[in-house]
């Protein structure tokens, strides 16, 4: 029998009915990760071996779930993350994601790659907007992002730091990753935009490596951080003394992330690096951490760890992809049901209290 795709009752199912309906190249490009999958996988498996030591008979009829981040208040701690090409899955591409965010009150983290311009999406709706940023070797394009971010209304500008070169993606290889000629970046419009067929190999590998600085260092976050009064994050930190550098160098916030095992393959599951990064932010800014959430409990068990939010990527696109706006606003509330249901349980009701001792060793 086949199910019919809107029947899914938990977000790990999504990825099997995305997979019917999107083309070979598209679900690959989206699924996949760098090399062996090694981290892909570990990303969920580590969720998995964490266990809970739950509280009984704490009143749990009064739940709160909503998290202050830099001012803005959003309805349940976790974001949707940034990710490249939307409308690979949906001709509404990054606005019908924009507006699934705004109607379920969260921040949505707009890419750099995405296939509208960062003005277009923030005209389509209300909601709150974060940028992410990645830095061209040419300093303009960076500075002129950053200043366009700004002027549209986002809140903060999100620095991805995991991806001077992109990782080795056999599955991009295979297919000959592109873009299709209807497609373009929207941010760009002077060459920076197509990422064309071509005869071998991952198109979008070449796209960043021919365009993106592969000599960055924490100099030029301190740089970043200076073009703006934006609060800025540092997105692909798994360690204690990068931690620290992010804060001396001017971050406002640290995503914890290994780029959904996209990068560097083999590298520590993201809920496995929390707590050391947890500690070194020494509570002077939020730690934020993305990869491989799936379910109510792997939200708070990275919250026990000490993450005051969580980002969400793949499952956001299954959703686009099977239906619009709808289909992402029903993934975005599949995790908040499970996540109410999972505090009433631990019998920790307020994701801002919740205590690593909630976690057994
Ligand atoms: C990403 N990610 C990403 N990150 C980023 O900073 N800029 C980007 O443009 C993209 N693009 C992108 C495309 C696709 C298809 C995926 C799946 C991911 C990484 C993303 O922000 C996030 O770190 C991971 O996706 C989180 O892991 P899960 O939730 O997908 O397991
Ligand atoms: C990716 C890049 C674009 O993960 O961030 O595909």
């Amino acid at each position: 029998m086949k199910l019919n795709q809107n029947c899914y009752v938990n977000l790990r199912e999504l990825e099997g009915f995305a997979g019917e309906k999107l083309q070979q190249m598209t679900f690959d490009y989206y699924a996949g990760g760098a090399g062996d999958e090694i981290t892909l996988r570990d990303n969920i498996e580590a969720f998995d071996r964490i266990r809970f030591r739950p509280k009984m008979l704490i009143d749990a009829s009064q739940l709160n779930m909503s998290v202050n981040l830099f001012g803005t208040v959003i309805d349940t701690p976790s974001l949707i993350a940034p990710m490249a090409f939307h409308k690979l899955a949906h001709d509404e591409g990054e606005i019908a994601m924009a507006r699934a965010a705004a109607k379920a009150n969260t921040i949505m983290v707009v890419s750099t790659l995405a296939t509208a311009s960062l003005e277009e999406i923030a005209e389509a709706t209300n909601g709150p907007l974060w940028f992410q940023l990645y830095v061209y070797r040419d300093r303009q394009v960076t500075i002129d992002l950053v200043q366009r971010a700004k002027a549209a209304g986002y809140r903060a500008i999100v620095v991805t730091v995991d991806s001077p070169v992109l990782g080795k993606r056999h599955r991009d290889v295979r297919n000959l990753f592109h873009l299709p000629p209807s497609l373009k970046m929207g941010n760009f419009s002077t060459g920076l935009e197509d990422i064309p067929e071509q005869t071998s190999g991952s198109g979008l590998a070449d796209y960043i490596a021919s365009l993106y600085d592969q000599a960055l260092t924490w100099k030029d976050l301190e740089w970043i951080a200076g073009l703006t009064d934006l609060p800025v994050l540092v997105k692909g930190v798994l360690r204690y003394d990068d931690a620290r550098m992010s804060i001396t160098s001017g971050a406002r916030g640290i995503v914890v992330s290994n780029h959904g095992g996209r990068q560097l393959d083999s590298t520590i599951a993201t809920i496995d690096a929390l707590s050391e990064v947890v500690q070194a932010a020494e509570g002077k800014v939020p730690v934020l951490l993305d990869g491989g959430i799936r379910r109510g409990t792997d939200v708070l068990k990275a919250l026990a760890r000490g993450a005051t939010a969580v980002l969400m990527g793949r499952p956001c696109l299954w959703g686009l992809a099977l239906d619009g706006e709808q289909g992402v606003f029903r993934v975005l509330e599949t995790l908040k049901e499970e996540l109410r249901n999972a505090l009433i349980l631990s019998g920790f009701p307020d994701v801002n209290a919740i205590t690593s001792d909630l976690i057994g060793e």
